[in-house]
């Protein structure tokens, strides 16, 4: 099994390529199970997620023709992907695909507008948590959905003429179940308002595309959302927009060794909050027309205490990259995760490396140090995995972070993108 090696001590300098969004891409990879005419995503990530998805929306019927890169960037960076439905062949997504990946039970919105039925596992408890799929279900049934759970699955049956459009109430925000409602409410008859909805850029980026399908789609990006249904929605061309978690993680990397690098291609309303949080620590970050640069030269990293909380607030999937960074501030900061229950596997791991970080329920009380000292690490998810590599760039020697497969599932060349820059990070394979 592949592993990382990192060797500490130098600062980064350069330029970042940020690839097109993950969380961005599979929503929008799903959406290609509405129509039966082909769904062209530009920007798409090569990542493990992204391929372990095409290969559940084969299972479904869809034909996927990869083609095209960017210019100059060599293979493997963010393609051109043609997803053809032209009928769905088979609406089970069964245990041993959505158990791999939970966005793959998002299928379930789909399949069940444009077919009438869904057999999708449910997805089990995973790394960070217990992640429910109450929400998914009561929104559906909203629909006029009937939701039964049988041996580990649910059937999903929509009524004899199709889903029917309603207004629903999220009791708590979630990102998947926003995209399912997006998706399945746009094939209903009527309109349907959701209330307390996502507002995270990925919603955004879903609605952009269902709307360049031909859905009537108003306020995503907004807490209410008003979806008015059509009939059949067609093709489109649509481009991934850039993802916010890799471009915040490569900050905190900079704002961690100190240096100077352009990430490009990415935007700053994609994450203010934690820019703004990344200025407190001691960054200049400015917009420039090709993207963000970041700088830290100097001076040292300050304590700055974070909440998580859906966007537009301090994105959970930056928490652990956050937390690395402050294991070299000056002085106590506080990193309160109110997502997730389980968010916190990078503690005890990052204490290898000699932080102090103490835990107190969703409160983590982190105590500067002036210097860590490499060590293998291990972590089980992949924001927590890419934590230790940004504690590792500044780390005494070397760090080896092992269970690299975390890191493919949502960072494209992260060894190439870094040693660019001057890191000194090598992929070792057993
Ligand atoms: C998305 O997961 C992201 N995944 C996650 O990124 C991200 O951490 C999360 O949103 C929050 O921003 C993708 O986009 C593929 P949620 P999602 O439903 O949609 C609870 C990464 O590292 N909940 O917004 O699954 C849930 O347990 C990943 O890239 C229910 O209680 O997250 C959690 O506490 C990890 N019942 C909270 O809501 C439900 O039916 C928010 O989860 C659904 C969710």
């Amino acid at each position: 099994m592949d592993r990382i090696r990192i060797t500490g001590g130098n600062q980064l300098n350069g330029i970042i390529p940020i690839s097109g969004a993950k969380n961005a891409a599979l929503p929008l990879m799903i959406a290609s199970l509405l129509t039966s005419d082909t769904l062209t995503l530009e920007n798409v990530p090569h990542l493990a997620d992204v391929e372990q998805l095409i290969r559940i929306l084969g299972n479904h019927g869809v034909d996927i023709a990869v083609n095209g890169r960017r210019e100059s960037q060599g293979e493997g960076y963010s393609r051109t992907v043609h997803f053809t439905c032209r009928t769905i062949v088979d609406t089970t997504a069964p245990y041993e695909l959505v158990s791999k990946m939970r966005a793959s039970f998002w299928v379930i919105g789909p399949l069940l507008a444009r077919d009438g039925k869904a057999r999708v596992s449910l997805p089990g408890g995973c790394a960070i948590g217990t992640r429910p799929v109450d929400l998914f279900i009561e929104g559906l049934e909203a629909l006029g959905a009937t939701m039964e759970i049988d041996s580990g699955y649910i059937n999903a049956t929509a009524p004899s003429g199709g889903l029917i459009g309603a207004t629903y109430t999220f009791p708590k925000v979630s990102v998947g179940a926003t995209h399912v409602m997006l998706m399945a409410a746009s094939l209903a008859r009527g309109t349907t308002v959701i209330h307390n909805a996502a507002r995270e850029p990925e919603v955004v980026d879903l609605a952009q595309c269902l709307t360049a399908m031909g859905a009537k789609i108003e306020g995503a990006g907004t807490s209410t959302i008003t979806i008015e249904g059509v009939t059949s929605l067609s093709g489109a061309r649509h481009r991934v927009l850039p993802d916010r978690i890799e471009t915040g993680t490569y900050a905190m990397a900079v704002a961690m060794t100190g240096g100077d690098v352009l990430l490009e291609g990415t935007r700053a309303s994609l994450l203010e909050n934690a820019l703004d949080t990344l200025k407190l620590a001691g960054a200049t970050i400015t917009e420039t027309e090709t993207g963000l640069r970041v700088v830290r030269n100097g001076n040292g990293i300050h304590p700055v205490d974070v909440v998580t909380e859906p966007f537009p607030g301090f994105p959970t999937d930056l928490q652990a990259q956050f937390m690395a960074l402050m294991t070299r501030a000056q002085g106590v900061s506080h990193i309160t995760e109110t997502i997730f229950e389980n968010r916190f596997m990078h503690v005890q791991e990052l204490a290898r490396l000699g932080a102090k970080i103490s835990l107190s329920g969703q409160m983590a009380r982190i105590e500067g140090v002036s210097r860590l000292k490499g060590a293998p690490v291990m972590a089980t998810d992949l924001r927590a995995s890419v934590s230790l590599v940004i504690a590792g760039l500044v780390a005494e020697g070397e760090t080896v972070v092992s269970r690299v497969y975390h890191l493919d599932r949502g960072f494209e060349r992260l060894e190439e993108k870094l040693n660019r820059c001057g890191a000194q990070v090598e992929r070792v394979s057993d």
